[in-house]
């Protein structure tokens, strides 16, 4: 591995130390030759040693910090942090069939996923410095966990960011597509080849095991996919609706609810803005209202719009709820913090002249750790609310 060594300004510096492990490029003096994707030493100006990083050569993250150690960060120094990010897991998921084996920043492997299916792994490497070291990762990989198989799905759009093509394929062992795995006591099918993500939202699994003490009667579960929430739900409600643009995603949930023998779940393809408003214009009510969207604001720019989205959703929902109903709402955008979650529900709330009790305030599963000085590590967030 490279000793090619960067020299970072004092801000990039300022930054490792505050813990974050992000040095933008406006930060790097002089990359010293660096090739894309090499490991590198990071020094100030004064050449005093601040880490190793993983290098980008066309990312505006230009270096990723692996270590504050000075010993080489090899197939050996690999192998231990991704044996750590399984013993973390054997504290906080043990025994769960699918779960995040390696959360990127947050196990100190910057943009690094590995996602456990069953006996199935899924891969993705999102940095050119993630993508080198591919070929050690799969070996170390097959060493700890003697996996049926290992795909990669690196058709993640983040990768275009750092001039990476999108590719998906199998890494090593089966060509294994669908698999099914139990989830809070249910099976759930996903399609790693193909699904969304690496096959499924896996940062939600405790979300969703928490929001059965509160579902009940006419459930609705809006940004559905492939359908986890309602058929999580479904046994503690009298009947639900799944709501969700995406076909593939129904034609899973179809399946799920299928392989799990549930009869009271209907499904319907629709945009759920349309369909909230249709709904609420109609007069339906319900008793459950999930409301899961994809991130509104992937950029900070795209804040505020975000905001009016999430206030519009949760206006509807609210409004459309029978007294002593509950609303289990998320936002996973990181730019929109709980505090403006909090307050776009609350003008909602007001909007609609309703009480508004806040249960549970939560966020994604442990097996995605949240690191303190790292907020981007904390994305997900999920307010369980009582509509009075
Ligand atoms: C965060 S995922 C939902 C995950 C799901 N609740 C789960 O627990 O597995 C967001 C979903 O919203 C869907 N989606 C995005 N925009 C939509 C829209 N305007 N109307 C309906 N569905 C939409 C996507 O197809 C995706 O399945």
């Amino acid at each position: 591995m490279s000793s090619t060594t960067c020299i970072i300004a004092a801000r990039g510096v300022d930054r490792i130390l505050s813990g974050h492990p992000w040095i933008y490029r406006t930060d790097l003096i002089d990359d010293g030759g660096a090739e894309p994707g090499a490991i590198v030493r990071l020094v100030d100006r004064r050449k005093r040693f601040f880490g190793q990083a993983l290098y980008s050569s066309k990312s505006q993250i230009a270096l990723r910090l692996l270590t504050r150690e000075s010993r080489e960060f090899n197939r050996d120094f690999l192998a231990e942090r991704i044996r750590a990010a399984a013993a973390y897991r054997s504290v906080v998921a043990e025994g769960i069939q699918a779960c995040r084996l390696v959360a990127s920043e947050g196990d100190l492997l910057p943009s690094l996923i590995v996602d456990r299916y069953g006996e199935c792994l899924v891969v993705q490497t999102l940095s050119q410095g993630m993508e080198r070291l591919k070929p050690e990762i799969v070996e170390i990989l097959k060493e700890q966990f003697a996996p049926r198989s290992i795909i990669e799905r690196n058709d993640a759009a983040v990768r275009a960011l750092e001039a990476l093509p999108e590719q998906t394929g199998v890494l090593a062992g089966e060509a294994v597509g669908e698999v099914i795995v139990e989830e809070n006591g249910l099976k759930f099918c996903y399609d790693l080849r193909r699904g969304q993500k690496t096959g499924g939202y896996l940062d939600q699994r405790e979300n969703r095991a928490a929001a059965r003490q509160y579902a009940r009667g006419r459930m609705l579960d809006c940004f559905t996919y492939a359908g986890a929430f309602a058929v999580s739900l479904a046994g503690q409600c009298d009947s639900v609706t799944g709501v969700d643009s995406s076909a593939d995603g129904l034609k899973l949930a179809r399946r799920n609810q299928e392989l799990n023998g549930i009869g009271n779940i209907e499904w319907r393809e629709a945009n759920c803005f349309d369909f909230l408003k249709a709904a609420d214009q109609k007069g339906e009510r319900y008793d459950t209202v999930v409301l899961d969207p994809p991130a509104f604001a992937r950029q900070k720019s795209s804040r505020e719009s975000a905001l009016r989205g999430y206030k519009e959703l949760n206006l509807r929902a609210i409004k459309m709820l029978s007294p002593g109903g509950h609303l289990i709402t998320f936002s996973c955008s990181f730019h929109v913090s709980e505090a403006d979650l909090l307050e776009a529900v609350a003008s909602a709330a007001l909007d609609a002249h309703r009480t508004v009790v806040v249960i549970e305030r939560r966020t994604q599963s442990r097996d995605h750790p949240i690191l303190l000085t790292v907020p981007e590590t904390h994305y997900l967030k999920c307010l369980i609310l009582r509509v009075l």
